[in-house]
């Protein structure tokens, strides 16, 4: 049975949390943003994977100005917290946002992109992870991208990792109490891979590293291509 870490139902918390939970949050967003701007051609299609609130979705609207995107999230209160963020930004024609997990979206079409930020560390390994890469290949057409943004076992220096980067949350204003769950979470409450097991799951899945992104204390982006 699949184990929840973190249930997301509550939109308005996340939204008034993340960017103390995440110091850098939106700087994470831009990146991906910026890399398929340089990389796609302006009438793209690009999934997005978890989007929650839809703010990436809304940063890589506005750096492909001729793209379609489809956000999905399995969670209601995040796909109305999306519907609005799209609305207010005046993206309605632009992203169309899905309630669904990625396992139960039916695919019409594959897509020149994906982007999966802060996600695949909800989903353990057992099994799941490993489908959740499986499908994510399968949105992509061949030579398709992906940006996958995660929190990551970083093995010796985890401690200390974790350490500043519960400093940086609580420098941002992060409750200590909540600054403690989030120190739980990274200390193993998420599903958190090593590297080494990553690559193992995305070369299974049939999706191959290209760059490393960013590095911001555990979380690592990479950007992938779907093999030909
Ligand atoms: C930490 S939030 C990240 C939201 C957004 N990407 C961001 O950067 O703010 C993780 C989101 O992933 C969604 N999620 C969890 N499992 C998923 C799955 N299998 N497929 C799609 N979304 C999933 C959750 O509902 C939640 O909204």
């Amino acid at each position: 049975m699949t184990a929840v870490v973190k249930r997301f139902d509550d939109a308005g918390q996340y939204e008034r949390e993340i960017r103390q939970l995440l110091p850098g949050y939106d700087v994470l967003h831009a990146m991906p943003a910026a890399v398929l701007g340089a990389v796609l051609g302006e009438d793209s299609r690009v999934l997005v994977v978890g989007c929650g609130p839809a703010h990436e979705a809304v940063t890589l609207a506005r750096a492909l100005p001729g793209s379609l995107l489809d956000a999905l999230d399995p969670s209601p209160a995040m796909v109305a917290a999306a519907r609005e963020t799209v609305r207010a930004a005046r993206m309605m024609e632009r992203i169309r946002v899905v309630q669904a997990d990625l396992g139960g979206f039916v695919l019409e079409e594959h897509y020149d992109a994906a982007v999966v930020m802060l996600v695949g560390h909800m989903i353990p390994d057992d099994g799941a992870r490993e489908e959740f890469l499986r499908q994510l290949a399968r949105a992509l057409r061949p030579g398709g991208v992906a940006i996958l943004a995660e929190l990551e076992d970083t093995g010796a220096a985890h401690g200390v990792l974790v350490e500043a980067h519960v400093r940086c949350a609580l420098e941002a204003g992060l409750p200590r109490e909540r600054a403690e769950t989030l120190r739980g979470r990274l200390m193993g409450g998420f599903h958190l891979l090593t590297r080494e097991r990553l690559d193992v799951l995305l070369s299974r899945a049939g999706l191959k590293v290209k760059a490393e992104l960013f590095r911001a204390f555990g979380m690592v982006g990479r950007v992938l291509e779907r093999e030909v």
